[in-house]
């Protein structure tokens, strides 16, 4: 299964959802390879330092511009391809959504990110035409966990309104330290001492390999 995490924002949380998604596949024993697909190598610099710990081996592939056939080498071979695409309307994303089973989405709750969406919607509109098992799912990352604070909700209710090939999972990433510090470490939430992380990447997880 080949799973794409792609949008046209920079620093909305597309590598650590990556990673963390990956993480967790190889706490399942799955095998799996992360495809680093977007030149800043965020992905690869977590692979790297995972080596250095004891969790369960992710493969990591860099490779840019056209990744189509790249993807659809690697689904042979592994069972779950998790890709880390640049940011921008990116060449990666493109070619990447032509072999793709599923396009994850983070997003910020925030106009900004929730902008990006509608031409988003565009792309991944044209690419099911050549793709049409092509699955497209959105999750809203980095949400304040401060309950007052209404951008979650807020978020939620535009994209409602929005007609968009994109759909909404329940699930939100909020912003939590924890996300930094196991990026750092080269380890996945799902394996350090968070439950309330924990559940948010297996929920997500469950809801995109389903
Ligand atoms: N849920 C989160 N909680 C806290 N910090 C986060 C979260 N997701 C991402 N970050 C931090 O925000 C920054 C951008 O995230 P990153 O995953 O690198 O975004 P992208 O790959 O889309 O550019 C990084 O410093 C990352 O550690
Ligand atoms: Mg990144």
């Amino acid at each position: 299964m080949i799973l794409l995490i792609g949008s046209r924002k920079g620093g909305c949380g597309k590598s650590t959802t990556a990673v963390n998604l990956a993480a967790e596949l190889a706490q399942r024993g799955k095998d799996v390879v992360l495809v680093d697909a977007d030149r800043q190598g965020t992905a690869a610099n977590w692979v790297e330092d995972r080596e250095d710990t004891e969790q369960p081996r992710v493969h990591c592939v860099q490779k840019y511009d056209n990744i189509k056939s790249t993807l659809i080498d690697l689904s042979k071979r592994y069972e779950y391809v998790i890709v880390d695409a640049a940011g921008r309307d990116s060449r990666e994303l493109r070619t990447g959504l032509l072999a793709a089973d599923v396009l994850l989405v983070p997003f910020r709750p925030s106009q900004p990110d929730l902008d990006t969406l509608p031409h988003l919607s565009e792309v991944v509109s044209e690419a099911m035409d050549y793709n049409p098992g092509l699955k497209c799912y959105g999750v809203i990352t980095m949400a304040p966990t401060n309950v007052f604070i209404q951008e979650t909700k807020e978020a939620r209710e535009l994209l409602a309104d929005m007609p968009t090939a994109i759909e909404l999972i329940d699930t939100v990433i909020c912003d939590r330290k924890v996300y930094r510090d196991a990026i750092s470490q080269g380890v996945g939430v799902t394996e350090m001492e968070n439950g309330k992380a924990r559940a948010e990447i297996q929920l997500i997880l469950d809801k995109v390999i389903a």
